[in-house]
């Protein structure tokens, strides 16, 4: 299987596992990415099945509607059955690195809104420790110089993403050679510094599970402590 083919495959046993759970009214936090968009292309398929999606970005809302699922402005839903989205990096404990695509901050928003958060990856996202993907940092425009040296104080070397503005109007700082060996505590860490936004961290609000596309097959891994 190609890593596409993998992708495609998550997606589909995504909306499976989803589907039994869905009635007329139930809405459905949707996230960004290859792979989620995979997901929402098999969704589509289900569409009269539930009510509508809140989207994590603007590029998600647009694929979305474009299927003619509506979507639903966060502020006027209660509650979201359930979360999918893909990730850049995830560990055993189902703690995850994303914002590759610079959705970060909508994206922990919606996820913190949903009873579960299922994860759809390939096999290549699994590592033992993350952090080699570098880790993404949203950051007001004017605080960008200075949280990269308190990033640097913190270990890490944080290269800005040049020409890129976020769906809320800040930039990014990818920070590299971080080492990440308390993936909650770093969370904190660095949501604390003055400027931040929010970082690509998943700990605090960690996958509750991750549909792993492999060669075989698609794998279904809970948090192994
Ligand atoms: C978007 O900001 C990211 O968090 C994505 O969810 C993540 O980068 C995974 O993307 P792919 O499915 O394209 O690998």
């Amino acid at each position: 299987m190609t890593q596409d083919e993998m992708k495609q495959a998550v997606a589909r046993a995504a909306v499976e596992r989803i589907r039994p759970k869905l009635e007329n009214d139930t809405i459905i936090g949707v996230g960004t990415g290859s792979t989620a968009n995979l997901f929402i292309d098999a969704l589509a398929e289900v569409k009269n099945d539930f009510g509508g999606a809140v989207a994590s970005s603007e590029a998600t809302a647009e694929r979305l509607k474009s299927h003619g699922i509506e979507v639903f402005d966060l502020n006027s839903v209660d509650q979201l059955a359930v979360y999918v989205d893909g990730a850049d990096e995830f560990d055993r404990h189902l703690h995850l690195i994303k914002g590759g695509g610079g959705a970060l901050t909508r994206e922990k928003i919606v996820a913190a809104v949903a009873r579960e958060f299922v994860c759809i990856v390939d096999s290549t996202k699994k590592v033992d420790l993350l952090g080699e993907f570098p880790l993404p940092v949203e950051v007001i425009p004017m605080a960008r110089s200075y949280v990269a040296r308190e990033l640097v104080k913190l270990g890490g070397q944080p290269v800005y993403r040049e020409g890129v503005v976020t769906d809320n109007g800040n930039v990014i700082l990818d920070v590299h050679d971080m080492e990440i060996l308390d993936p909650k505590g770093l969370e904190q860490q660095i949501n604390n510094i003055v400027g931040v936004v929010t970082n690509g961290l998943f700990a605090l609000r960690a996958a509750n599970v991750v549909l792993m596309g492999t060669e075989s097959g698609v794998e279904t891994l809970h948090d192994t402590h």
